[in-house]
């Protein structure tokens, strides 16, 4: 074992929620692992969901060697290539802006980068929840440092590519500021402090833990079926303020007004997924991209008594859909219930290089920037060479 491994910041806490999350990496060079020391850092992503290296020094060559060594046979970027209609007229399409000699790493951040690997002049936008979210934080709360969660996702095209394993995130330029106040503004008075402009995650493993036996029992017998194209299909909808999901409007692209697209190409996954090396269920759901759920019925010798859709079903009312999933996803982007914390918000230094297991994380950007305020990240992830792993018949009967 040559890697030193510390808690997180924020795991120092007396929480127990936080203290199986993220670690930060000593001792060892990102960019230059031995095979051994990959190793020993597979696992520990594995085992604990997101890591930090601090004072990284990282090509984008070698981040994308990084990224592509957690899946040795995936190739392109998590989302396919950005020239598509697909991609233009999807959500994330502003976000993102290409390396041109490793189209696997994007950059992403705020403001005007000038000259950078390749790129004469980049114009960079941090997405700001107002366009997105259905409400905004008004802009005299906003000067006050009142921000929200932007939108809690998975990196993933949910549509003919795989969910990428892992992303690597690295900060090349962080702008200090004053931290702001995230608001759920859900009228529950939930509000977390944050620091500017972090990155806040969530464990889809505590995501699981928090729910009833009722709806665990769900969750074990559930699979979600994403839009086709969904980023195109959610482009004209509106988000809910605590950017968990979409309102319930009717507002989505009708599926024949989408880019072309193929019915084998759509995406059913698991509602749970196993994590490769423990075993352990995540809840990994994109709320935003979902379309129907598709719910197993019991097994024919466990007791139907308090069970949910015990017969099973395909529900298709996407407001129903959403209402229920939103009842399963909330409680654990909450900020704390008796003091465990369950998000975790990373206060970005230049050269940090944060690895999330996007196969049991969700994260979201959080707050805003001036538009003279540079941020400057490298961002990298790629579609996987398979799909992630849902529950075992062991799982189901152990969980219903
Ligand atoms: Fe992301």
């Amino acid at each position: 074992m040559t890697l030193t491994l510390l808690p997180l910041p924020a795991s120092n806490a007396a929480d127990a929620s936080l203290r199986d999350f993220g670690r930060e990496v000593v001792g060892v060079e990102p960019g230059s692992l031995t095979a051994a020391q990959f190793e020993e850092v597979r696992e520990a992503l594995y085992k604990y969901d997101a890591l930090l290296f601090r004072n990284a020094s990282l090509s984008p060559e070698q981040q994308y060697a990084l990224t592509k060594a957690f899946d040795p046979a995936s190739e392109s970027y998590g989302h396919g290539n950005n020239k598509t209609q697909a991609t233009t007229k999807s959500v994330l399409h502003p976000d993102l802006k290409t390396i041109p000699r490793v189209p696997q790493v994007q950059l992403i951040g705020n403001g005007t980068v000038f000259d950078h690997e390749g790129l004469v002049e980049a114009k960079l936008k941090h997405p700001h929840h107002k366009t997105f979210h259905k409400t905004a934080v008004s802009e005299e709360d906003e000067l006050r440092g009142m921000t929200r969660f932007y939108r809690w996702h998975i990196d993933a095209a949910l549509y003919e590519l795989s969910p990428p394993r892992v992303t690597t995130l690295y900060a090349l330029r962080v702008p200090k500021g004053e931290p702001q106040v995230c608001r759920y503004d859900d009228g529950t008075g939930d509000e977390l402090e944050v620091p500017l402009g972090t990155t806040a995650f969530v464990s889809g493993r505590t995501m699981f833990a928090r729910l009833s036996t009722e709806l665990k029992s769900l969750a074990v017998r559930a699979r979600v079926k994403y839009a086709p194209h969904p980023y195109v299909w959610m482009a004209p909808a509106r988000a809910k303020s605590t950017g968990l999901g979409i309102e319930s409007e009717g507002l989505e692209l009708g599926l024949d007004k989408l880019p072309p697209w193929e019915e084998e190409k759509v995406q059913i996954l698991p509602m749970l997924w196993k994590n490769p090396l423990t075993g352990e269920l995540s809840f990994q759901v994109h709320p935003c991209a979902v379309l129907e759920l598709i719910i197993d019925p019991l097994p024919p010798q466990v007791s139907r008594d308090t069970a949910l859709y015990p017969n099973g079903a395909n529900i298709t009312d996407l407001k129903q859909v959403r209402e229920l999933l939103y009842q399963m996803q909330r409680p654990a982007i909450a900020p704390s219930v008796c003091d465990y914390l369950f998000v975790y918000a990373h206060d970005w230094s230049e050269k940090d290089l944060v690895l999330f297991h996007n196969r049991v994380v969700l994260h979201t950007v959080v707050g805003a920037f001036a538009e003279d305020q540079v941020r400057a990240f490298h961002q990298c992830n790629l579609a996987a060479s398979d799909d992630p792993i849902g529950p075992s018949k062991e799982d189901v009967l152990q969980w219903v």
